[in-house]
Order: C-alpha cells, then structure tokens, then sequence
C-alpha cells in the first residue's frame, strides 16, 4: 500500500470533508501546547502554510518532551472544531517524538524577534510565520515569473554565472579566481580575468538574435558597497530579451508580467498576503490591488526632472539635467506625485549602460526604467542599439575594450534585429508585493558587505 504523507495544507484547504473522521498522520514541529489539566491543545506546524493545526491531546499523551520547537508525527481522527478560531482538529491517539527542543535555550521563544537578530539565526528563522510567508510568496513569484514568460513564448535561457565581459559597465564585479597572488593572469583558470556575471542580458541577446523571445532567470551578483535596504551582493534577476521589438513592446512586456505576477499571489498566496496586511503593511493587499488594476504612469526622464524641481520638498541631492535619479527622486516620482508605478524613458545617455540605443536627439537614450512606490527602482531596461556604427563609437567613448564585445558587435555585423529588454529585480519584487522594509529579509541567505554567513 502506498502511504500518505498528509501536510497541514493538504489538509486545511484541499478537500477536508473527505478526510473528516479519518485516522491520518500529521508531522511537523509544535508551536505552542496549551495544557488543560485533563487535556491540552498542541498547535503544530510544518510549514505547508501559515495556518497551524490544532491538535487535541489527551494528558495521557502527553510528556515533558512535547515543547515548542519539537518535532513530531501526529497520528490521530481529524473531526470538526467546536472552537472558534479553526474548523478543523485532530483528535490525537499516538505522538511519536522525532526531536526534542530544549526550551531553555531555543532562541526562538514566543515572543515577536526583531528581523536583525532574526538574520543572525538564519538557519531557524524560516521557522517564524514571516519568513514562511516570505518564502512561500517568493516561490509563488517565481512560478509565477516562468508562467508568464512561457505562456508567452519566451525560451528560459541559462546564461552563464562566470564571465570575462562587463554587462554594466560599472567594475562591480567579483573576480573569480584560484590564485592567492593574481598578479599573472596566463597562470589562473581561465588564462584570462574572470568575474562573477553582473547580469546575463549580453549573453541573453544572443540567444534572442537567434529565437526571439528568451528569458533568464538567475543568481546575479555585484560588489557595490551599498549598505542599504534595498542592495544585496548576491541577488536574482530576472532578463526577457525580445527580437523585433522596440521600447513600447518593452513596457507593455514589463508592465503586464507584473501586473500577472501580483494576480496570481492574490489568488495563490491569500492567507500569506493577508498575514503580511496585518503584521507588516497596513493595507498592502488593497495596494496590490490597485496596482493590477490601473495602467502604469509614463513620464520622459525630462519631464521628471521638471516635476522634481518643482516639488514641495527638498532632496539631499541635486536634480539637475544630466545626473542620475536618486532613491528619494524615484520615490517622490512614484509614493506622491504618480501614487502608482511610473515607466520613465528617455534617460540622459550619460548615465545608462553602453548597448542603450541613442535616440535621435544625441542626447537621450531608449531607457525605461520603473519606479514603484516604496522601493523606487525595480525594472531596468532599454532598446539595444542595433546599428554597429554607433555601438562601437560608443564603445570607444566610454573606454571600454573594444575585444572584449568582438561577439557583441557580430550580431550587429549579421542579420542585426531591433531588440529590446529589461531586468526585474527579484528581491525587489518580492519586498513590492510583501510590505517588507529589508531586502536581507526577503531572501533565504542575504550577502552583503561583511556578511556570507551560512
Ligand atoms: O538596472 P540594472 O542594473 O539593469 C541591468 O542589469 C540590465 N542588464 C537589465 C536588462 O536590461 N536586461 O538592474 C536591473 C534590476 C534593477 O532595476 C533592480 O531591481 C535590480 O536589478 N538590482 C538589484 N537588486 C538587489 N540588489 C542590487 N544590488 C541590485 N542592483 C540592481
Ligand atoms: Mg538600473
């Protein structure tokens, strides 16, 4: 006979009347154990979902050894609640105990724990209601994310995690070596200075020059110094790539796979959503809501720098023609004067990355990024300049090497396509749609500067 494995999921949402008054067995670790003299309530969770399931058992059942923090199987008959907090209960006949869990020193008592010290014990904090949440909504974005693109069309493409090329531009790489002294290059592994890939976009669009509708989704990595709560060095980007396409099919392309990321977690992950309403962001699922519901703002990187200047507020930075959009700008663009996602284009070429196409005012190039309140920055992305000449006087300006790109400027050489993609911070997808403040805490094992624990 095959056996079940039941999960508290399975149980609570799937189809609880046919298991109503069954003997089944339930595992998972214990939350709390309420004691009632004759009997207690054990609330246990594994993990399957936010909701515990209660668990009523008899003193008889009961040792020193059932704690919170200990694992267990529980079997027992699943009946109907009279309590009010849950419909469901398992009347338990047998506990196997699988692990103890001193409660003198478990660090996760009952009581709420900051997430910084929560961060310090990362190998116990999915174990908390938050980081489960997290967790389980970040699984549906991801799912979420391959449904979309493959609904579409698009080819998931796995590009490479070591690289010699600079996508860019910034030197904010990893190097990868097996040298202690690096001085001789011909000696390392690769014969050549390797780095960890920054983004997988240069090698994305070979791949669409070839299949025209690709996508990557992968680990990205970057050495910026940036202690913020929105940077991480080691983060997951997600890159569609389209041949045929300009920066109109770009945003519509950005703008609806948000859009269907956020509908398919108010569907799939509701009990998490609401979690997060409660606890963490007052609000957030009316939010998401909205934000699936209206179109996208538009303004040119012009038009917000005027916005800006005329703001009611002052920013630590300048805003002046020609600098780059700081956090605060993106978030006053977003938080007050749009209240919703903005797609601004047409940055100054002078800020953006090397393969941008040059808009023919030789001033401004075919950018889009978009600006969600809260977070500020979450998609980068642009037209690639299709046309050899000016990638490679481009190139030249801006100092790059120009051997480095031989291939780049191939595809340029045959069969060029107009071509266009963008880069959605995963992470940051997961903050928007969560409320959550830190980025350390949206993701299983955050690196940042001074911290690869775990
Ligand atoms: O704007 P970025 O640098 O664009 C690129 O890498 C392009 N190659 C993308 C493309 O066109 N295919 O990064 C894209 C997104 C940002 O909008 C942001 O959401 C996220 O990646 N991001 C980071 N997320 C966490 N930590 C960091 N240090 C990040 N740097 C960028
Ligand atoms: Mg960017």
């Amino acid at each position: 006979m095959l056996r079940m494995r039941y999960r508290i999921k399975n149980i609570l949402y799937k189809d609880p009347e046919s298991l109503l008054d069954k003997e089944i067995t339930v595992s998972g670790w214990i939350r709390t154990v309420r004691d009632q003299k004759s009997f207690a309530f054990i609330e246990l969770n594994d993990g399957s979902c936010l909701a515990n399931l209660q668990i009523i058992a008899d003193s008889a059942l009961l040792s020193p050894d059932l704690t919170t923090g200990a694992s267990v199987a529980i079997t027992g008959t699943l009946k109907k609640s009279q309590g009010k907090n849950q419909s469901l209960e398992l009347a338990a006949q047998k506990i196997h105990l699988y692990g103890r869990c001193d409660p003198t020193s478990y660090p996760l008592q009952k009581k709420r724990h900051s997430f910084e010290f929560l961060r310090t014990i990362a190998h116990l904090r999915p174990r908390t209601n938050t980081q489960g949440a997290v967790a389980r909504v970040r699984n549906g974005l991801a799912f979420a994310t391959h449904l979309f693109f493959q609904k579409r069309g698009f080819l998931y493409v796995h590009t490479p995690l070591i690289t010699g090329s600079d996508c860019e531009g910034g030197g904010e790489m990893f190097r990868v070596t097996t040298l202690n002294d690096s001085k001789d290059l011909s000696k390392d592994f690769f014969g050549k200075a390797a780095y960890l890939t920054v983004s997988g976009q240069l090698e994305g669009e070979i791949y669409a020059c070839a299949l025209s509708d690709i996508y990557t989704f992968g680990p990205t990595f970057r050495a910026e110094n940036s202690n913020t709560s929105r940077h991480l060095a080691e983060f997951w980007m997600i890159e569609p790539e389209m041949a045929f396409a300009d920066l109109q099919d770009n945003m519509e392309c950005a703008e609806s796979y948000l859009k269907f990321c956020l509908n398919y977690v108010l569907e799939h992950c509701f009990d998490d959503l609401q979690f997060f309403d409660q606890f963490i962001e007052k609000g957030l699922v009316e939010r998401l809501r909205a934000v699936t519901n209206s179109s996208f703002a538009h303004l040119t990187y012009t038009e917000a720098l005027e916005i800006l200047k005329k703001a009611p507020q002052k920013f630590e930075f300048p805003v002046d023609w020609g600098a780059d959009l700081q956090s605060e700008h993106e978030r006053y663009l977003a938080e007050q004067y749009c209240k919703k996602p903005v797609i601004i284009t047409d940055y100054t070429a002078a800020i953006k990355s090397f393969y941008m196409r040059a808009n023919d005012d030789g001033k401004t190039v075919a950018a889009m990024d978009i600006l969600v309140p809260k977070i500020g920055e979450i998609v980068g992305g642009s037209q690639r300049e299709d046309r050899k000449d000016l990638l490679e006087r481009k190139i030249e300006t801006l100092g790059l090497k120009r051997e480095d790109y031989w291939w780049y400027l191939e595809l340029r050489e045959y069969g060029s396509v107009p071509h266009a993609g963008f880069g959605l911070g995963f992470e940051r997808l997961v903050l928007f749609v969560t409320g959550m403040e830190n980025i350390r805490d949206v993701i299983p094992f955050p690196r940042y500067p001074g911290h690869v624990e775990f």
